[in-house]
């Protein structure tokens, strides 16, 4: 059987809904940082929102790397073997960081001296306060979002270059 020639209905699924969590993740993330330490609760309140939707994108990635690795091969682009190449690297290394981004974040956060939410339910404790490691982690959470932005920006670049330029319905294989 020929190669599909365009993305599966699950795949399609995973993508737009991770798209749009991720994006609005990232704008939390960056929002939330800045929130004062006051007594009032909002930014514990926040940080718990983003802590919780980041498990959930989390849990949706595992899904999304477990299905691509099953799902049928979809036929290539009629592209240059050198923008194959630069596509497959970007949706490769978009993985990685779809990967890292949020096992930082959980793991830097189980270092810290505050409790875990998962959408109001309290998580076990996996292990004791530790600065060093909890600052570490942050860093590596830094890197890794910033990374996941630039990424992210390369492949819209990519999509507008597709859309207005080429003008070969690209966006078609992901509808
Ligand atoms: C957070 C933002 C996004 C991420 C992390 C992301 C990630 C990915 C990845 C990994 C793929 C490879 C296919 C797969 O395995 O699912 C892909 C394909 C694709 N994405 Fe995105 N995407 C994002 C947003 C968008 C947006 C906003 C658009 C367009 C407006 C878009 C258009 C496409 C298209 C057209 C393809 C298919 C490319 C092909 O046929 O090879 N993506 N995306
Ligand atoms: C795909 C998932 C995630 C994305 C895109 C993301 C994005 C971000 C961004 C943009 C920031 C601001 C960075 C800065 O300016 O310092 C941030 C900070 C933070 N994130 Fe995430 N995040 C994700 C998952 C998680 C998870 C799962 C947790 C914890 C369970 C978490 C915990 C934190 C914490 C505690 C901060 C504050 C800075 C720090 O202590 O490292 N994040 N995140």
């Amino acid at each position: 059987m020929a190669p599909a020639t365009r993305y599966d209905r699950f795949s399609v699924l995973l993508h737009w809904l991770m798209a749009a969590l991720l994006l609005a993740q990232l704008g939390l993330g960056l929002w939330m940082v800045d929130l004062p330490k006051d007594n009032s609760g909002v930014r514990a309140g926040w940080f718990n929102v983003h802590k919780s939707t980041g498990m959930l994108l989390g849990l949706l990635i595992l899904v999304r790397l477990g299905w691509a690795w099953l799902r049928p091969r979809i036929a290539p682009l009629a592209l240059s073997p050198v923008k194959q190449r630069l596509a497959a690297w970007n949706h490769r290394l978009l993985y990685l960081l779809m990967l890292v981004a949020p096992l930082s974040g959980f793991l830097g956060s189980v270092f810290s001296q505050y409790p875990i939410r998962f959408f109001g339910a309290r998580l076990p404790r996996l292990a004791a306060p530790w600065d060093m490691a909890k600052e570490v982690l942050s860093v590596v959470h830094l890197w890794a979002v910033y990374s996941l932005l630039l990424l992210i920006a390369v492949h819209l670049l990519a999509f507008v270059h597709h859309q207005f330029i080429l003008k070969d319905q690209l966006i078609r294989r992901m509808r």
